[in-house]
């Protein structure tokens, strides 16, 4: 099998599956905790990795908003964008739509304001310095009610020309797409785009991945790997041209297996699928190292590791002109390595 680290590494990538908070490193959890004058109850970032014992959606979730106990003001939020934005360019990544969890913050009694202005002033500074395009997505906690959902819709609309679109996450047991009908119908009149999440191995998997179709019209699916338990189902998403931005290393740690053979299959039956990092700093591993134990675990070609990331850019909620020009720079990278690569010889 062909070598295709190199080759991943320097090719043109989007993300569209990444928590802003998710990518709270252990160095900068430290940094804001004693800026914060907060304890943290470890003596080292080793110390806290040690601590990350998570096997499943639920036991991460709860590692992940302790995480969150340190983000207290506009510069701390600033600082954490940063950071990832800063390393995706580092990776060739060009284009993120980034998740972010309003309600794991204003539950914390932080301002709105505070959360976004701190994340919005980071996506114009590293795009001014790195050329590396981003757009938001608010999360809805899914354990959370889905009135406490429709508040802080609401409380997003000032912000609309920030937010491309909004999406659900957090546990899904007993938290259906459903009970966030009225929510997602109200931001579909706001014309956001939808997306939810529909985890992996989740009791009713096939059930809720259904009811984003249709009870919810949702335009993306965030995980959903279970969809190829139905072959009804894979169709549908297919023929609605829904893309599908999965986990590899994210469902390494919650579920029994990475599932890359899941996404090979999905790309042999031509469904629109994504690689995708989640919350790198707690599932080791951004998009480079995403795409390849993907393509090594499941012997991935060059052909289908480039339509990996064709995908990303068609199922971005990019205008279809930035689309254009994002796919063109995809195949002129894979142009130049053919070139590249024959000179030697
Ligand atoms: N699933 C659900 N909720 C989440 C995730 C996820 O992968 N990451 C952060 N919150
Ligand atoms: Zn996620």
């Amino acid at each position: 099998m062909e070598n295709l680290d190199n080759f991943i590494k320097g090719m043109p990538k989007a993300e569209l599956h990444v928590h802003v908070e998710g990518t709270l490193e252990p160095e900068l959890k430290f940094q804001l905790a004693k800026r914060n004058n907060l304890d943290l109850p470890y003596e080292s970032e080793d110390e806290m990795r040690a601590a990350y014992d998570f096997n499943d959606l639920t036991s991460f979730l709860k590692v992940y908003y302790e995480g969150m106990s340190v983000l207290l003001t506009e510069q701390d939020f600033y600082e954490l964008t940063y950071a990832y934005l800063l390393k995706a360019h580092s990776q060739n990544v060009v284009y993120a739509e980034i998740f972010f969890d309003p309600q794991g913050h204003t539950s914390r009694g932080i301002a709105f304001d505070t959360v976004i202005n701190g994340i919005r002033r980071a996506q114009i500074d590293a795009e001014k310095k790195y050329g590396i395009m981003t757009q938001l997505i608010m999360c809805f906690l899914r354990d959370m009610s889905s009135e406490s959902a429709m508040e802080t819709l609401e409380h997003s609309l000032p912000y609309k020309e920030w937010i491309i679109g909004v999406g659900l996450d957090s546990d899904e047991r007993t938290n259906p797409p459903i009970k966030f009908k009225d929510v997602f119908e109200r931001a579909r009149r706001e014309n956001f785009f939808l997306t939810m999440h529909c985890d992996v191995d989740q009791q009713d998997s096939t059930v809720h991945i259904w009811q984003t179709l249709n009870e919810i019209g949702v335009d993306r699916i965030d995980h959903g790997v279970n969809s190829l338990e139905d072959g009804v189902l894979c169709r549908e998403i297919k023929d609605r041209n829904l893309t599908l931005t999965v986990c590899p290393i994210s469902n390494g740690y919650v579920t029994e297996s990475m599932k890359t053979a899941e996404i090979k299959a999905m790309l042999e039956k031509g469904m629109n699928v994504t690689v995708n990092s989640d919350d790198p700093a707690y599932f080791p591993g951004y998009m480079n190292e995403n795409l390849i134990v993907t393509q090594r675990k499941a012997g991935l070609s060059k052909a289908q590791v480039v339509q990996l990331s064709a995908n990303a850019f068609e199922g971005s909620w990019l205008a279809d002109e930035d689309k254009a020009a994002f796919l063109r720079l995809l195949s002129e990278y894979v142009a130049w390595k053919y070139t590249f690569n024959i000179l030697p010889k």
